[in-house]
């Protein structure tokens, strides 16, 4: 083999959607408008139609979403969030950048995402709100998370940064709590050129509070409210994305059947490949396996020039800066502990080959026959 297969390729989804985008761009060029107007609003109303409802606010970064949300749902010092550790430190640096306390809780074996029966274990008076987060494009288990929630009265927001266009019970992500939180980084589904997020939700009142904090906490007459952010979605990304929307289903089916392949080749090897939720339709953001020789496997994968990338080697409440300020259940989180040692991300991305796919089972299955021999 020659070429190198990375995990991810943000060039190679430019490159399929190359002609929309410049167009997109161009005009955006020629509208003289730079910051948000049309082209922001009208991606705004086709991200919130494709998820089946509701209002949505484009902002700067996933990030920024999860910290707008946190801000719009009067989250501050004092308020404590639970979430988990294996996730992107993104989330939980959303929590701390509004004041509150991050708790976080393991997630189960089976789907790596929140372990519902966590929840009750570490909920207080303090507790204001969980973030679910949907890991890999897997969607967490929402209904016994929703009703433990309902039942506490704290709010729901789902972290959707990996599983745009996912489903769960038949419902888009980020549409079935309060209020969903997107990143459009560009390996993710719905790739930006650059930065950008989305916040959706239900709530007309809330959809427009988050809308006055994106932007100084102005209202249509520019007169604050409260004090904000400067956390615009740029009209150039908005227009980019607008013109990926429509293929975004095709991208992820594209995803699905290239974790198919992967699965039917992995078969009887002493790996853990990805399991789908039942009545879930996993977004496939990352094909993550786990297995005992993590190291040696990716070693061994990128000397056969394959790009291979651990989601997340260090959970966050080991990680200096969050270490300190997070609560943790009184028995630790073995399973996020544990896993974090075994899981690898194998190449995943739209426009990888079913050739590339196969070349990079053949490699794992080369590594597993020279440690048999
Ligand atoms: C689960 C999760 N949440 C939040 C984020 C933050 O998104 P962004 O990088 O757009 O700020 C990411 C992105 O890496 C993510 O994977």
């Amino acid at each position: 083999m020659s070429s190198v297969i990375p995990w991810a390729s943000p060039l190679a989804q430019y490159r399929a959607h190359q002609a929309p985008i410049q167009t997109a761009i161009n005009r955006v060029l020629n509208s003289g408008t730079y910051i948000l107007g049309a082209e922001v609003e009208a991606f705004e109303n086709a991200f919130a139609e494709y998820c089946g409802h509701g209002h949505a606010v484009g902002v700067a970064s996933g990030t920024d979403a999860l910290i707008l949300a946190l801000k719009a749902l009067g989250i501050g010092p004092g308020d404590e969030v639970i979430t988990v550790s294996h996730t992107a430190v993104a989330t939980v640096a959303a929590i701390l950048a509004v004041g509150a306390t991050p708790v976080l809780v393991d997630v189960d074996e089976v789907y790596l995402t929140l372990d519902p029966a966590a929840l009750v274990h570490v909920a207080t008076p303090s507790s204001k709100a969980v973030i679910a987060v949907h890991l890999y494009g897997q969607a967490a288990d929402l209904d016994p998370i929703l009703s433990f929630a309902r039942e506490r009265k704290l709010v729901l927001i789902e972290d959707c940064a990996q599983a745009c266009g996912g489903r769960y019970r038949g419902r888009r992500l980020g549409s079935i709590g309060d209020i969903g939180c997107f990143s459009f980084y560009p390996t993710k589904n719905l790739g930006a050129i650059g930065d950008g997020g989305i916040v959706l939700t239900r709530e007309p009142e809330l959809a427009e509070r988050v809308r006055r904090l994106r932007q100084y906490g102005w209202d249509d007459g520019r007169q604050t409210h409260e004090a904000g952010l400067n956390s615009r979605l740029d009209p150039l990304q908005a227009a980019i994305l607008h013109a990926k929307l429509p293929h975004l289903d095709r991208d992820n089916a594209r995803r699905g059947a290239i974790a198919q392949r992967y699965e039917r080749g992995l078969q009887a090897l002493p790996i853990t490949i990805p399991s789908e939720r039942a009545g879930a339709q996993h977004a496939y953001h990352l094909y993550v396996v786990a297995c005992m020789q993590r190291d040696a496997l990716m070693a061994y994968l990128a000397e056969h020039q394959i790009g291979c990338a651990i989601h997340y080697p260090v959970p966050v409440h080991r990680q200096h800066g969050y270490a300190e300020r997070v609560i943790l259940p009184s028995g630790g989180l073995p399973m996020t502990e544990r896993v974090c040692q075994q899981i690898l991300s194998l190449p995943l991305y739209p426009e990888l080959s079913d050739a590339d796919v196969d070349s990079v089972i053949a490699a794992v299955r080369g590594f597993f026959a020279r440690q048999d021999a």
